[in-house]
């Protein structure tokens, strides 16, 4: 079957990114992205780049060269499906917050409802592709809908998850470290894998490309970000316990990571792991697994969670009890907000749940963060129902430049490792600062010894 028309329902983080590449490699296939969140479209529609709603280096770029030629965003989700050979879903999947699994299980909501949205407006064969990352076994569901709503056209269902990371995602998807299929056995089956293997062999050599069945693929991707999300943990258990021995974690990273079985990468000690997915797939594996009454294995799992938790507010914990066990009224500046470099996306980052520990001590905290807005951080603040808006905002203010944002603090706290934070001028923040003056790094990623020289008491983690 010959490719010339796909479309992508979601348009964030992973289907804006993805497709863009899609759209750049294969100038012969038509690429729309379709959601229902005008204002996304919008933005993804701007004339000036650097407003498309997801900051990734090099992604402005390359939604420049083919958008209006073969890459279309558009609200217009009936149409777009209509029109169609392949239709990737990629909308989101959050923690359910209500009912049976509340606070686990994955919400499917949005999931069933593309299903039965595609179920009703096609009236040619499809192949669904699922790049959201879902529990295991969800084909079966997706297929069962489509199958017995729709209008006798017929479904191929393909798992092909994604492993961008963000802040990355440009490089990630030029490059992957493997691209998965997962598809039925059938000979109708195999032919839809082929149609989807053949638009990534478009850039992707053929060594990794990998295909498996349906059930593989849901689940590797589960399992991957649970495996990356543990050796963070694993270093930030160790990181606790250097604190108390005199080790010194990065050392102890070094030294393990120089084992070739061990391998040197996602060991970097930190205030604790956030991003929108690995607490959120880790909770839905733990629930799986529970659900087939396999307890040890969702114990095992739930314990990466348990430990990034506690690595997060024995952060915040840290600053409190350094600063004479009262922070109230006390300018705390952060710098970053996001949960990584080189994204604005927030979800779930430590930052939010440090500030909240440090609010409910009364602290001002002051936030700079070069690509997240104050609207963002009110709003991530509010998500918590700690406290109403109202009282957020008389905590938290937000500056555009970081200067400004250290001025008169009693200290520092490094949220996220944006590069820019290493060129700054210390000597001047030091001086502008209450004495004694606090650096907490939660990154390790400034240089220590030159702030000690400068005055600073400056921490890190697990040293
Ligand atoms: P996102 O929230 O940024 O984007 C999802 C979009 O889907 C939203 O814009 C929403 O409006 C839209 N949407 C929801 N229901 C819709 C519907 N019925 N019709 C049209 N649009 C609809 O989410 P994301 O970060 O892109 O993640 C999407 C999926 O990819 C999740 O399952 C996630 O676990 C997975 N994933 C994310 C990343 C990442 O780095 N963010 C990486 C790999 C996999
Ligand atoms: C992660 C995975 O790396 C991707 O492969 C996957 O596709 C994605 O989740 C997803 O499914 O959403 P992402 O969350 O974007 O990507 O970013 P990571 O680089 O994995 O970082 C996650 C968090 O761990 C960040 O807060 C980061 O600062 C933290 N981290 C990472 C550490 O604290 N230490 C490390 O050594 C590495």
């Amino acid at each position: 079957m010959k490719i010339t028309n796909i479309c992508c329902i979601g348009a964030g983080y992973v289907g804006g990114p993805t497709m863009a590449i899609i759209a750049q490699k294969c100038p012969h296939i038509k690429v729309t992205v379709v959601d229902l969140n005008e204002d996304r479209i919008a933005r993804w529609n701007d004339t000036n780049l650097d407003n498309i709603p997801v900051y990734e280096p090099g992604l402005g770029t390359i939604v420049g060269e083919s958008r209006g030629k073969n890459l279309f965003f558009s609200t217009q989700v009936d149409k777009a499906i209509d029109e169609a050979q392949i239709i990737f879903i990629s909308v989101n999947t959050p923690t359910k917050t209500y009912g049976s699994g509340k606070g686990m299980a994955a919400d499917l909501k949005y999931i069933e409802l593309c299903a039965r949205q595609i179920a009703r407006v096609s009236k040619d064969d499809k192949i669904v592709v699922e790049k959201s990352t879902l529990p295991v076994r969800t084909a079966e569901a997706i297929k069962n809908i489509l199958d017995n709503t729709g209008n006798g056209v017929q479904f191929q269902i393909l798992s092909n998850p994604e492993f961008l990371a963000e802040g990355t995602a440009v490089e990630d998807l030029l490059k992957p470290d493997r691209v998965l299929i997962g598809g039925d056995t059938t000979p109708e089956g195999q032919k839809a894998i082929k149609a989807l293997v053949d638009i990534y062999a478009n850039w992707v050599p053929n060594d990794k490309i990998l295909t498996t069945n349906v059930w593989s693929s849901e689940l590797s991707k589960l399992t991957a970000n649970a495996f990356l999300a543990q050796r963070v943990s694993s270093i930030n258990a160790m990181s606790e316990l250097c604190e108390k021995t005199g080790a010194d974690v990065n050392e102890v990273a070094r030294a393990i990571g120089m084992d070739s079985r061990i391998g040197s990468k996602f060991l970097k000690a930190s205030v604790g792991f956030g991003g929108s997915c690995f607490q959120k797939d880790i909770l839905n594996l733990v629930y799986i697994s529970k659900s087939f009454g396999l307890h040890q294995v969702a114990d095992y799992w739930e314990q990466v969670i348990i430990m990034n938790d506690h690595q997060k507010r024995r952060f915040s914990k840290n600053i409190v009890s350094t600063l004479y066990n009262t922070i109230a009224d006390k300018k705390i500046a952060f710098l970053g907000w996001a949960f990584k470099k080189d994204t604005n996306d927030t979800r779930e980052s430590a930052a939010i749940y440090v500030a909240d520990d440090l609010i409910n001590e009364q602290a001002n905290i002051a936030v700079y963060d070069p690509k997240v807005t104050h609207t963002q951080i009110l709003s991530d603040l509010d998500y918590l129902e700690t406290r109403t808006t109202d009282q957020n905002k008389k905590f938290i203010t937000s500056f555009n430049d970081p200067y400004e944002a250290c001025k008169n603090a009693h200290a520092i706290a490094i949220l996220t490792e944006w590069d820019e934070f290493k060129e700054y001028d210390w000597q001047k923040i030091y001086d502008s600062m209450l004495k004694p003056a606090f650096v907490f790094d939660g990154r390790n990623l400034l240089d220590g010894a030159k702030l000690k020289a400068i005055g600073f008491q400056y921490q890190e983690i697990g040293s």
